[in-house]
């Protein structure tokens, strides 16, 4: 659609300098800064909750990317537009009444998304694309950082863009897990908006080359 975003996530940081890692961020040239929340029951890990997307929110003005792995999220949204996250993403398999909480979070003033994981078809989301701001479309199975993305699900990625395409909707489709610069090329190819980088950014002794990198197309 548009340029190409980039979305450091600080799952991958020192969880002992969460605000070291926002400087990291905002230095490189990135877009968004992606948020994992994680409950340890939809997902087998725990990180953090709205007061640390609270406690981040004055260091930087960049796009706060709340992703909710985490059961019933519609108990937990509103804390964390309360605490001044601008999207907020949650799975379509953690709820039955995805629509309404899409629905919920743009009322709240608030970029809705929806997100699958790998094993999960682009058809359970269909119905849902005209209340979704953004669309993340997991290349792991969520839960950590570091590992490998699995190639098969940018096909999804291309079934998704096409069904933009056909209904004319403008949602932003992501990509969350083992992006690096060998994996990114693909992603683009197949549609991508905006990138979700964790390990790859924080290992990276030059990110702001690494930024440039992944937004020139990997
Ligand atoms: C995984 C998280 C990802 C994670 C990506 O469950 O949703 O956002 O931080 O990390 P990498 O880029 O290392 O796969
Ligand atoms: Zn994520």
């Amino acid at each position: 659609m548009g340029k190409t975003l980039i979305a450091p996530s600080i799952l991958s940081a020192d969880f002992a300098d969460f605000a070291g890692a926002v400087r990291e961020i905002d230095a490189s040239g990135a877009d968004w800064i992606h948020l994992d929340i994680m409950d340890g029951c939809f997902v087998p890990n725990l990180t953090f909750g709205p007061k640390l997307v609270a406690d981040l929110r004055p260091r930087s003005s960049l796009f706060f990317d709340a992703h909710l792995m985490v059961n019933e999220p519609e108990k937990l949204v509103p804390a964390f537009a309360q605490a001044g996250a601008d999207g907020i993403t949650f799975h379509a398999e953690a709820t039955v009444h995805s629509q309404r909480l899409l629905t919920s979070i743009r009322d709240m003033g608030k970029k809705a998304g929806i997100s699958v994981v790998p094993s999960t078809p682009a058809a359970q989301i269909g119905e849902l694309l005209p209340y979704a701001d953004m669309v993340l479309v997991m290349t792991v199975n969520p839960g950590f950082g570091g590992q490998k993305f699995i190639p098969e699900c940018l096909e999804k990625v291309r079934k998704i863009a096409e069904m933009r395409k056909q209904q004319g909707l403008d949602f932003l489709i992501s990509v969350d897990g083992g992006i690096q610069e060998e994996t990114a090329p693909a992603a683009l190819e197949a549609g991508v908006d905006v990138l979700v980088v964790g390990s790859a950014f924080f290992a990276a002794a030059d990110k702001p080359a690494l930024v440039r990198c992944l937004k020139s197309g990997g």
